[in-house]
């Protein structure tokens, strides 16, 4: 059953073998891997389901949303933030080891059109698939507005590579970097909301909830990439269920990427 329902959703099980594990600070890690056969499509806001090697406690896949991915050399690359066994494990990875992966996963973000001003909003390991929605957008650089919270300076990694992409905006919780405060106490929230034809985010719950709290008021649309706890992540164990206006949805189905005002918000 598990090989039929991959099959016919052109989802597949493969073995990559890790390029490259870089510490980018001391909790979060840039894994790059490569496949000996060509990449599928993979979309800003898909995931990947890895499997955790060698351990006998930790049996469920884990969720990554992809960072990157470079077809020519068939490589697409996670950033993996440490935050319990699993995530751990993972960073331990040597390269010239594989990894099992199930991919493409989810439903991406929907892309911007051409002339859209958009604003990206990433916070913690929500950042990911901002850089590739960035990239992927095609947008010129003026048009993307990219504002990334994290708690403190050394939170934030891979900042020039995001700043290839867009006009970058920080905050940090102790004010180290950028505007002190969460994201949506960030100045583009306070009063240039309405400038903007689309915003996307990924994150924590409480930070996505503002944000759509605050699109709704400026009538801006918004998609938000949820990161409920998944296992299987192909709409089997019903364990990444989100009460949505269209009922009971699964995240990793139906997801993980959805408009605000599907959601029971
Ligand atoms: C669609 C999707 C995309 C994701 N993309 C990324 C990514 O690009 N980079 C990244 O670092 N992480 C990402 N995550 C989160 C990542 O999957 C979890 O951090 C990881 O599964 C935790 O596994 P663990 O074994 O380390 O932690 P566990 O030991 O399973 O859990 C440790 C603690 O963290 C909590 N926890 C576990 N998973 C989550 C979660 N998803 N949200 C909130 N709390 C959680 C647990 O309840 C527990 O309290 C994504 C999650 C989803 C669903
Ligand atoms: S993770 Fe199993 S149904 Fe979504």
């Amino acid at each position: 059953m598990y090989a039929n329902y991959l099959f016919m959703n052109k989802k597949e099980v493969r073995n990559l073998v890790v390029i490259e594990n870089t510490a980018l600070n001391t909790t979060n890690f840039l894994i790059s891997l490569n496949s000996s056969e060509p990449l599928p499509i993979l979309l800003p806001g898909q995931f990947v389901n890895i499997e955790i090697k060698d351990s006998s406690e930790i049996f469920l896949r884990r969720p990554f949303s992809v960072f990157d991915v470079n077809y020519d050399q068939n490589t697409l690359s996670i950033i993996v933030k440490i935050l319990g066994r699993g995530s751990k494990k993972l960073t331990e990875i040597r390269v010239g080891e594989s990894l099992s992966i199930v991919f493409p996963l989810g439903k991406g973000f929907t892309f911007p059109k051409s002339e859209d001003k958009v604003l990206l909003v990433g916070g913690g390991s929500g950042v990911a698939p901002m850089l590739f929605l960035a990239k992927e957008s095609g947008l010129i650089k003026e048009n993307v507005s990219l504002l990334l919270g994290a708690k403190t300076i050394e939170d934030h990694v891979n900042v020039d590579e995001y700043a290839k992409y867009g006009n970058l905006y920080f905050t940090t919780e102790n004010g180290s970097l950028g505007e002190k405060g969460f994201v949506t106490q960030h100045s583009v929230f306070q009063n240039r909301l309405e400038n903007y034809d689309k915003i996307y985010a990924c994150g924590p719950d409480a930070m996505m909830k503002a944000i759509a709290k605050e699109a709704k008021k400026a009538n801006v649309f918004c998609e938000v990439s949820l990161e409920n706890l998944m296992a299987c992540g192909f709409g089997v164990c019903l364990c990444c269920i989100e009460p949505t206006i269209k009922g009971n949805l699964c995240v990793c189905t139906e997801g993980p990427v959805f408009n605000i005002n599907d959601l029971k918000w």
